[in-house]
């Protein structure tokens, strides 16, 4: 920048304009041009008519007409920091994965946590989900663990998460209301998808109001495989335990934070790492095989369970250390993607129905977010690794192949040929059998929506246990239609009977038979 000291002049109207005249940066177009007056447009005469000859006005306009980018779809209200993961345990005897060798070594990382169902401009202590995405930049490429504070999901099929989405945002002709739960179209959704209780009991919990994001556990909810050097498969559930402890606030508190401070947990986070007060998390995994895959009471592939840490401990191997603020949010922050299909050599995927689907639906959503499928090339998404491919063009293309050759095989020889596939260190997959008839179904190992409902329930203190049939009935009054109140308590009575009656008792309504467990016509 051409460098002057800072100074004021008076303008022609004897208004005063602040002016470089030393250390300070001359203030430029885009194309690098000095502004020489930023306060006025072009005009002809002092009372005529704006021109559009004035380059700078319509270069700063039309800029300004671009700045907003689509919200994400979900999960658009988020803060993220950067920090490190450092591996304390090595996983080289189950995974070849590069990042989980060498104790000690530390590995840059950036993470986003977020509300899901509000919008952007939408207040921090809603009750919801909270994301917990967690990109490691490790020297095989990015990888995403795209987890939630909650470690098991709505539902079993990434084919009814539109619907999902669709029920708990905004009707679509009355645009409201806009609060997460509190709304007949979700709850209409949920007593219809029995499936979904389970995660319904840890968002009508104190999970859901969550006193920080530093006192958030994060769970990457599906079950994940890990490859040893010879192709071996262990499976895998990654848990994130923060060293912070595990905190919520109550209902009441939740409700007067919105009102007083609406940003509550992104002020949190900021004051906290700015202060030096660094968070931090343990990564812990639960490490299981085919053989207790098999005698496991539910399906290792079902989201919408967990795996008790009773059956299988968890083993802490690392920990995430939040330390630097990000410079601009829009940059870092709005701009981040993250997708479960980034993994690097060593983990794979299961073929858990939901993680299928969101391998696919993230890319899709951030081509159009993002705007270009170069969205890799913004500093925050790429690689911290070496890369070379012959993927090119498109909007904003700022690392095309360089020289003659932009194809493979090619017979360039290595110093022209550009790069090779690596059959040693290359990413591969788990060789699974898979056979059967095409055709759409859900496994019967999937069938079972309440046990673990039930088993939540109960390992919850007495007080947790008012809270969530307190928000039940908080949720479930701002829900007009009497028959989906009663449908929703029909499932609470296959839970807990006891949990049912006071629910009903809350919202004055006769108890319902018990749903039909199973999924029927209606
Ligand atoms: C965004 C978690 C299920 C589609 C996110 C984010 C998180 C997350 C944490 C925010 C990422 C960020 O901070 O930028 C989860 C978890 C799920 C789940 C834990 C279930 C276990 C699904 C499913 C789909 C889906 C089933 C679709 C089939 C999306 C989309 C976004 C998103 C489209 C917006 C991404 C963007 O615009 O960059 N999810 N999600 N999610 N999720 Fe999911």
């Amino acid at each position: 920048a051409i460098s002057v000291s800072y100074g004021e002049t008076q303008g022609e109207g004897g208004e005063t304009h602040q002016v470089a005249n030393g250390d300070v940066a001359v203030l430029t177009t885009q194309q690098g041009v000095p502004v020489a007056d930023d306060q006025n447009s072009l005009r002809q005469g002092a009372r005529g008519p704006t021109l559009l000859e004035d380059a700078h006005f319509r270069e700063k306009i039309f800029h300004f007409d671009h700045e907003r980018i689509p919200e994400r779809v979900v999960h658009a209200r988020g803060y993220g920091a950067h920090g490190f993961f450092e591996l304390t345990d090595s996983l080289a005897d189950v995974s070849r994965a590069d990042v989980f060798q060498r104790v000690g070594e530390r590995t840059p990382a950036f993470v986003r946590f977020s509300t899901v169902a509000g919008a952007k401009g939408s207040f921090d202590l809603a009750r919801d989900v909270r994301g917990f995405a967690v990109k490691i930049y490790t020297k095989e490429g990015n990888w995403d663990l795209v987890g939630n504070n909650i470690p098991v999901f709505f539902i079993q099929d990434a084919l009814k998460f539109p619907d999902l989405v669709h029920s708990v945002k905004p009707a679509p002709d009355r645009e409201f209301p806009q609060a997460a739960s509190a709304h007949d179209n979700f709850w209409d959704f949920i007593s219809l998808t029995p499936e979904s209780f389970h995660m319904i009991m840890w968002t009508m919990s104190d999970r859901a109001i969550p006193r920080s994001f530093r006192t958030m556990e994060g769970f990457g909810v599906h079950t994940f495989r890990l490859l040893d050097d010879d192709g071996n498969s262990t499976f895998v559930k990654f848990h994130w335990k923060p060293k912070q402890g595990l905190q919520s606030v109550v209902w009441n508190e939740a409700v007067k934070i919105n009102g007083a401070d609406p940003d509550f947990h992104r002020r949190d986070l900021w004051d906290a790492i700015n202060g030096g007060d660094f968070p931090e998390w343990e990564l812990g995994v639960q490490l299981f095989d085919d053989e207790f895959a098999d005698r496991f009471d539910f399906d290792v592939l079902d989201a919408t369970k967990l795996i008790p840490e009773e059956l299988v401990p968890i083993r802490v191997i690392g920990r995430l250390v939040l330390d630097r603020v990000v410079d601009n949010f829009f940059a870092e922050t709005e701009q981040v993607a993250f997708c479960t299909q980034n993994v690097p050599p060593g983990i794979d995927f299961s073929n858990d129905p939901l993680l299928q689907g969101r391998n696919f639906s993230y890319l899709d959503t951030q081509i159009k977010r993002l705007g270009s499928p170069n969205f890799t090339h913004i500093p925050i998404n790429a690689p911290k690794c070496p890369m070379a491919h012959f993927q090119q063009d498109g909007h904003m293309a700022m690392r095309n192949p360089q020289g003659r050759v932009n194809y493979e095989p090619n017979s360039w020889g290595a110093a022209q040929g550009g790069p090779r596939e690596d059959p040693n260190r290359g990413f591969t997959s788990f060789a699974e059998r898979a056979d059967g008839p095409k055709q759409r179904v859900r496994s019967d190992s999937f069938a079972d929506h309440y046990s673990q409902a039930r088993q939540f329930f109960i390992s919850q203190t007495a007080i947790e246990q008012k809270h969530i049939g307190d928000a039940l009935v908080f949720e479930l009054s701002k829900v007009e239609r009497p028959d989906i109140r009663s449908r929703v308590v029909s499932h609470l009575m296959n839970i807990d009977g006891t949990l049912a009656a006071t629910v009903a008792d809350g919202l004055a309504l006769d108890l319902p038979a018990p749903a039909a467990a199973a999924r029927k016509p209606l």
